[in-house]
């Protein structure tokens, strides 16, 4: 049974939570898609370097940013996951005006296995010990990409029980709840600065980026000088 006095939309995601979510989804796509050719190797990395910045960001925000944007706001228990899970069975699904604790497990899982991705990339990349570096990297990469898979049937399926499409309000900010349950400040400018730096970076690696065409060893080692000839 629906609840009426959910139905005002107020503002729940923060602007800088938005940019944050659709830029880790163009740039895990990114890396995913350019992991395995050598050729695409330097935009495969700083993509995934990307991913990292945007998970530390969203680690501190997580304790410092507005009221649904922080973990202690959304992640509970395995009992809360269970009740919440069993609700949606029974087709009569709690309300949570942030994120679901099921939903919020999964969110959680995105982040970990994004950190573990980026931080066995990063030490493949610089050579740091065996084969079984990039093993890790790309076993974590795939996990990440699965729990991508549950996370997005969750969403599909949230909306349809909830009867709110939870999609637009990853755009929007907003979502169905009481009048006084939104957040106040949209932080817009914050969101603003974290595009700024995620384009000044990737403006940066592109670049300091060698042209296809630099011989990648020095030209006075790659042709060493003829002897004068003799007279
Ligand atoms: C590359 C894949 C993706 C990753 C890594 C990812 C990760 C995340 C994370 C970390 C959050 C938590 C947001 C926060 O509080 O900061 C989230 C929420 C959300 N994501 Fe994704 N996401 C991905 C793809 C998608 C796609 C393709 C969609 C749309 C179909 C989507 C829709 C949503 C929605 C609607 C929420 C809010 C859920 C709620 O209402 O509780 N995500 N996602
Ligand atoms: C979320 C971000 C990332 C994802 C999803 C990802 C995913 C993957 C996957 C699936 C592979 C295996 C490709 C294959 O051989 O089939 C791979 C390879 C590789 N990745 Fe990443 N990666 C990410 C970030 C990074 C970062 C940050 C770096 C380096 C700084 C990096 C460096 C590499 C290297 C060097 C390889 C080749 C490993 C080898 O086989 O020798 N990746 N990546």
């Amino acid at each position: 049974m629906k609840d009426s006095s959910h139905h005002t939309p107020v503002l729940v995601w923060d602007a800088p939570v938005r940019v944050f979510h659709w830029l880790l989804v163009l740039c895990f796509a990114g890396a995913y898609v350019t992991a395995e050719s050598e050729r695409w190797r330097l935009l495969h990395v700083t993509l995934g370097y990307t991913v990292g910045g945007l998970v530390a960001f969203r680690a501190v925000w997580g304790l410092a940013g507005t009221r649904y944007a922080r973990f202690a706001a959304f992640v509970r228990g395995p009992r809360a996951v269970a009740s919440y899970l069993a609700s949606m069975w029974r087709r009569q699904p709690e309300h949570h005006t942030g994120h679901n604790p099921a939903g919020a497990l999964a969110i959680v899982a995105l982040l970990g296995l994004a950190a573990v991705t980026v931080a066995f990339g990063w030490a493949t990349y610089n050579e740091l010990g065996g084969e079984w570096l990039a093993q890790v990297h790309e076993t974590a990469g795939n996990l990440m990409l699965a729990a991508v898979g549950v996370h997005v049937a969750g969403v599909v399926a949230g909306s349809w029980m909830h009867g709110e499409n939870l999609v637009r309000a990853m755009f929007t900010g907003r979502k169905e709840g009481r009048p006084g349950e939104g957040i106040r400040r949209a932080w817009g400018a914050l969101a603003a600065l974290l595009m700024a730096v995620v384009l000044g970076y990737w403006l940066l690696a592109w670049r300091e980026a060698p042209s296809p065409d630099t011989p990648t060893v020095p030209a006075s080692q790659a042709a060493p000088n003829q002897p004068a000839p003799r007279s």
